[in-house]
């Protein structure tokens, strides 16, 4: 039996040189409401139970500043912590009460690669609704990197997660039941590849997207349905030039499920998801897969 420490991912705080413009997108276009606003950054709210699942916060740039996973016990934090420590990363905050309006306890690391992850226990919650068309909560956060083997090593011995697929260029880890909450992707540089955000069905991903693209934001990819995971995708570049994705049907999968490697998760010439009928990603998307770096924070 899979034995997790980690329940969920929670959130991610993403800079953006404009705070405004920013807002308005993910209020006003990608459907996210504001739930805080605090210490200068704003916190947005999805449909589901967590207080929010993304923080924005004004830079000169656009970057990756944390990643958040909920924890499933308060006894679990010092044990990830000491395994953390460990491992080699630096421990930017020890354990005491979260930042966020959402509170909780919780300590933040930066891994060798260089993501900063907060590890949260007893944060607010509140009373979930699933909404036709709206995001629900994160799907999965995808992270570049240098060397996908040392990094899926640290996330399964020191976080506990579990690796579900290996394709050529990705791997796919899970810590609970969806098939992924977590993807690595090969590439020159460590940094944020994309952030995925979860619909209610299909129907709403192609709503969704409609949506995004009536207020002048094209489609990047998709829209498709992934091969590891099964889940359907599209792909944007929000005004910022961060990745985002809406997602859906994510394969829910447990200890029986078989993991298969690069040489099974091979798609047929032209392909790049199993439908076979979204256009070739755009140059712009591939870019911004690759220019997000990480932060301090
Ligand atoms: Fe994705």
């Amino acid at each position: 039996m899979s034995d997790f420490p980690v329940a969920a991912l929670r959130s991610v705080e993403i800079s953006t040189p404009d705070l405004a413009t920013s807002v308005d997108f993910y209020a006003r276009v990608w459907g996210l409401t504001v739930a805080a606003e605090a210490q200068g950054k704003v916190y947005l709210a999805a449909t589901g139970d967590d207080f929010h699942v993304l923080e924005l916060k004004p830079s000169e740039k656009a970057e990756l500043r944390k990643i958040t996973f909920r924890v499933r016990s308060e006894e679990d934090l010092p044990r990830l912590l000491d395994k953390c420590r460990v491992a080699g990363c630096a421990v930017l905050k020890d354990i005491g009460v979260a930042d966020a309006p959402s509170g909780g306890q919780r300590f933040v690391i930066r891994e060798q690669q260089g993501a900063v992850m907060e590890f949260v226990h007893g944060d607010q919650r509140k009373e979930p609704k699933t909404v036709a068309n709206q995001v629900e909560r994160l799907a999965h956060i995808n992270i570049n990197s240098a060397d996908i083997e040392a990094l899926s090593t640290f996330y399964q011995q020191v976080l506990g997660f579990s690796q579900t697929d290996r394709s050529k260029t990705m791997a796919f880890l899970r810590c609970n039941d969806d098939h992924h909450a977590v993807v690595l992707a090969n590439a020159p540089i460590n940094g944020l590849n994309h952030i995925a955000f979860l619909m209610p069905d299909l129907e709403s991903v192609m709503r969704g997207s409609g949506r995004v693209v009536d207020q002048g934001t094209p489609i990047g990819w998709g829209v498709g349905r992934h091969g590891p995971g099964d889940n359907v995708f599209a792909y944007f570049v929000d005004p910022a030039g961060i990745v985002i994705e809406y997602t859906a049907e994510v394969l829910q999968v447990d200890d029986s499920y078989r993991a298969k490697g690069p040489d099974e998760w091979v798609w047929p010439p032209g392909r790049t998801d199993h439908w076979g009928i979204a256009p070739p990603k755009s140059e712009a998307c591939k870019r911004a897969q690759l220019a997000v770096g990480f932060a301090g924070i």
